[in-house]
């Protein structure tokens, strides 16, 4: 970002200029056009690291915790904060499996996480003080981390019941969601939101979001209905039928790509900026992949490895869909 000549603090402040490829704009209006994005050159490199490690990080995480659950290893540590009772670090013996320390590394991955955290947190406080828009988030941010580690805890202790197994994926999409606000607020400035689309195309954006939500967790109410909810050897379920679930969840998938072409086309044809194109083309582009690893591993009988990769683009997907929404709208330079 900051090697960008664009982002040159020179050129701060609205722009009329058209971006589109023809060159022609069919918007008078600055609002519409396109946006004045950079970060702020005065900010030290670590802190856009700090951000972006964060997130790959809280995306890093679900994959990790998809490993544990996935290869049955929920409870190889027994207790929680301990691994085995009266003790923090897993004891060997001859007879333990491997899963004692798959559960380990995915709590030491946790000790990670805080890391980055904690490195967001001090670059707030040390540069970003002054800035709109960033106390709180890094406020929920401690906050949703502290709820993860309490989940995690009462997950363990209540023999994975997918109620709280799926929590903490939820938990997990909203600190992923966060994470991206945080990125995206750091490369603009603190003037007031200015919509780059018409309302009409942002409230069908909102609805999507929504539907997107809803998406997201009819694909945990799946997992906790079928036989990774949980435990691998003595799964718990959420009691409803798996092929239905799933087929709930993928007809949420069908409307949200209608929609998310939607919100495309709007865009394309009321803006010139070139960021909310780019970012719902992203957007209908990883859905189409993970609809397509969703039926493969539906028909295949829903394969461990499959399944580890629909997490892993479920994630993105929430990545994906928090940024589609906020390239929107920008906010230049006060
Ligand atoms: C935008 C597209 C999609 C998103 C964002 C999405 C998201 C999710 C999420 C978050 C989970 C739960 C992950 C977990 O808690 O471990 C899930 C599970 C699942 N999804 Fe999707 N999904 C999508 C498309 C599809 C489609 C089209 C199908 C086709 C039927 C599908 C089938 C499944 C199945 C079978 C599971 C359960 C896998 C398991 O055994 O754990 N998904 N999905």
């Amino acid at each position: 970002m900051r090697d960008d000549p664009s982002h040159s603090p020179d050129h701060r402040g609205p722009t009329t200029a058209t971006d589109s490829p023809s060159g022609t704009s069919s918007m008078s209006s600055a609002a519409h056009a396109a946006p004045d994005v950079r970060s702020d050159p005065a900010l030290p490199r670590w802190v856009t690291w700090a951000f972006v490690v964060n997130l790959v990080v809280e995306i890093g995480i679900v994959v990790t915790g998809g490993l544990v659950r996935l290869t049955g290893s929920g409870l190889g540590c027994p207790t929680w904060p301990q691994c085995t009772p009266g003790r923090y670090t897993p004891v060997v013996k001859e007879a333990t499996s491997y899963h004692i320390f798959v559960e380990f590394g995915n709590r030491l991955l946790t000790f990670v996480l805080v890391a980055a955290a904690a490195a967001v947190v001090l670059a707030i406080l040390r540069h970003l003080r002054h800035r709109r828009g960033f106390l709180l988030p890094a406020a929920a941010l401690v906050l949703g981390i502290v709820a993860q580690a309490v989940i995690g805890g009462i997950s363990v202790r209540v023999d994975l019941h997918p109620a709280w197994v799926l929590s903490h994926f939820l938990v997990s999409a909203l600190l992923i969601a966060l994470s991206v606000y945080l990125l995206v607020r750091l490369n603009e400035g603190d003037g007031p939101a200015v919509p780059l689309v018409p309302d009409v195309v942002r409230a069908l954006a909102m609805v999507t979001a929504a539907v997107g939500a809803v998406v997201v967790v009819l694909g945990t109410v799946v997992t906790g209905s079928g036989p990774h909810s949980g435990d691998a050897e003595k799964p718990m379920r959420l009691g409803f039928a798996v092929k239905d679930v799933a087929w709930l969840h993928a007809d949420a998938v069908l409307l949200f790509v209608g929609l998310t072409v939607a919100v495309w086309l709007a865009a394309r044809l009321t803006s010139t900026a070139r960021r909310p194109r780019r970012a719902w083309e992203l957007l209908g582009a990883l859905t189409v992949v993970q609809g397509v690893v969703g039926y493969t591993q539906f028909a295949l009988g829903v394969p461990e490895a499959l399944v580890l990769v629909h997490m892993l683009l479920a994630a993105l997907f929430v990545a994906a869909l928090t940024n589609a929404v906020l390239a929107l709208r920008h906010r230049h330079h006060a």
